[in-house]
């Protein structure tokens, strides 16, 4: 039998790998996997039902009993619609700390493969190729310079008519690498087997391009 194909794109906070993957999944009709969400939607969970953020069993007991339902970009837990209560930075940096925890992790895999489904998949986060789908026809490894990924943030924050601070979100961005390249369960790195893509000269449809041709590159072999 033939596998599924999946794409997976993995990079650091606000390397636009999240838009660059729904772009490629569109382009492909494949479906697409936001798995930052995942563990956005999870911190938030916890959060709301008073669940410690250092308590790594009951995080784990928690995902593994989340009801989660994606919609297009919308995500929905327990039936609300909780997308922008996962945006913001402060569910990011919950996410990241509660990402830290092996138990955590494992407990969301099968939710995370469960998304791999005919024709194929496209996926985004830190550990999609590494980890949770290390037979991915293609793997990508996206970044573009701190200053950069900060940039991009902060217009997006604003578009959405939320408050933001270019310097304290360098800071932030900076933070949540160290954290999430120092951590030692699937630490954020670039894989041996990942394309490198730095965005920070290119444009949404370059680097959509590329993804386009090198995953062209990978189905023809
Ligand atoms: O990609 P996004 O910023 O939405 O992810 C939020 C946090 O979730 C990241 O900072 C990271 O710690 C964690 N994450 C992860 N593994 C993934 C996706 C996200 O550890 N595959």
């Amino acid at each position: 039998m033939i596998a599924v194909p999946v794409i997976a794109i993995d990079g650091p906070s606000a390397s636009g790998k999240g838009t660059v993957a729904a772009l490629t999944a569109k382009e492909l009709g494949f479906h697409y996997l936001d798995s930052g969400a995942i563990y956005r939607v999870t911190a938030h969970a916890a959060m709301e039902r008073g669940v410690d953020l250092a308590d790594e069993a009951a995080l784990a007991d928690l995902a593994r009993s989340l009801d989660l339902h994606f919609d297009g970009v919308e995500i929905y837990l327990d039936g609300q619609a909780v997308g922008d209560a996962i945006r913001t930075e402060a569910a990011g940096r919950a996410a990241s700390r509660i990402a830290a925890l092996p138990a955590l992790r494992a407990a969301l895999l099968d939710l995370q493969r469960g998304f791999r489904k005919a024709p194929g998949l496209v996926t985004d986060g830190r550990d999609m190729g590494s980890v949770v789908f290390p037979d991915a026809t293609l793997k990508v490894f996206l970044t573009a310079s701190a200053e950069e990924r900060a940039n991009r943030r902060y217009k997006q924050l604003i578009e959405k008519g939320f408050d933001a601070n270019l310097t304290a979100l360098v800071q932030d961005l900076r933070e949540r690498d160290a954290r999430d390249a120092s951590r030692a369960s699937a630490p954020l790195r670039q894989e041996a087997d990942a394309r490198l893509l730095d965005t920070t000269d290119l444009s949404i449809a370059q680097a959509v391009d590329q993804v386009l041709g090198w995953y062209r590159e990978a189905d023809a072999r």
